[in-house]
């Protein structure tokens, strides 16, 4: 074996990273714009030495730089990307239908200030200098409702810490979820990674875009929270 072994942490993934076959827009998507948005240096692969990747380097300058973790669809982060163009916003997601959907609104709205890495927010986390993102969001986390499971969602330390290490100090940290069992976790585990409660409740925050998820607890009548730490 060499001096420096390149091989990627054994780090499990349990969600899907595909879905039903894709539209034929959806490939071109893929093919054609992917590239150019998606950061490098992140995967084990581009960046077997995981030397940091700023995020100056991503965007070109050194705007506040937002993370959205797990953005589905895209509707969330298309929605921050166009109401605050003077910030650059990256999105990390594992599931390539849900990239696909999220390329297909950036054309349509036409934003710029946007990057994307198809895949698992932590490599992303693993080369990121300590203090680089302004803001974070988790909206509508896997929610992983068995107990035997609950070590898998993401408010855990295996994410929180990485997580705490990456943001600015006083950088907001907002969850949202329809899971009341996800509410107590996250309550519990993310202010013994470092965060500050600052509120927590049924109130969205004011520049909110509701997303599918959301969208379909409501249709299923469940009741979603809003909760906002500081680091
Ligand atoms: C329940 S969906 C919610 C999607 C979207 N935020 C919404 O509200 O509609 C959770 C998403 O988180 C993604 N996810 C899970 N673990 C992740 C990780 N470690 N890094 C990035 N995304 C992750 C999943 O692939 C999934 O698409």
């Amino acid at each position: 074996m060499s001096e420096f072994d390149p091989t990627p942490p054994r780090r499990n993934f349990y969600g899907r990273r595909h879905g039903k076959t894709l539209r034929q827009s959806q490939k071109g998507y893929l093919s054609e714009d992917l590239g150019s948005l998606r950061p490098r240096g992140i995967t084990h692969q581009d960046n077997p030495e995981r030397v940091p990747v700023t995020t100056a380097s991503i965007f070109g300058d050194d705007r506040p730089v937002w993370l959205e973790v797990g953005f589905g669809g895209g509707e969330h982060m298309v929605h921050m990307a166009a109401r605050y163009p003077e910030v650059g916003v990256i999105g990390c997601e594992p599931f390539i239908n849900g990239v696909a959907m999220l390329l297909g609104k950036i054309r349509a709205a036409g934003v710029e200030n946007v990057s994307v890495h198809p895949g698992d927010a932590r490599d992303l986390m693993d080369v990121l200098p300590e203090g680089s993102i302004a803001k974070a969001f988790l909206n509508y986390p896997d929610p992983w409702p068995k107990a035997r499971h609950h070590r898998r969602r993401f408010v855990t330390p295996e994410h929180l810490i990485p997580l705490y290490r990456v943001m600015q100090p006083g950088a907001e940290f907002r969850v949202a979820t329809d899971i009341p069992d996800y509410v107590r976790q996250t309550l519990e585990e993310v202010p013994k990674a470092g965060f500050t409660l600052v509120h927590e409740g049924l109130d969205a925050w004011d520049d909110w875009l509701s997303t599918r998820y959301e969208q379909k607890a409501l249709r299923e009548g469940r009741v979603p929270h809003y909760v906002t730490f500081r680091r």
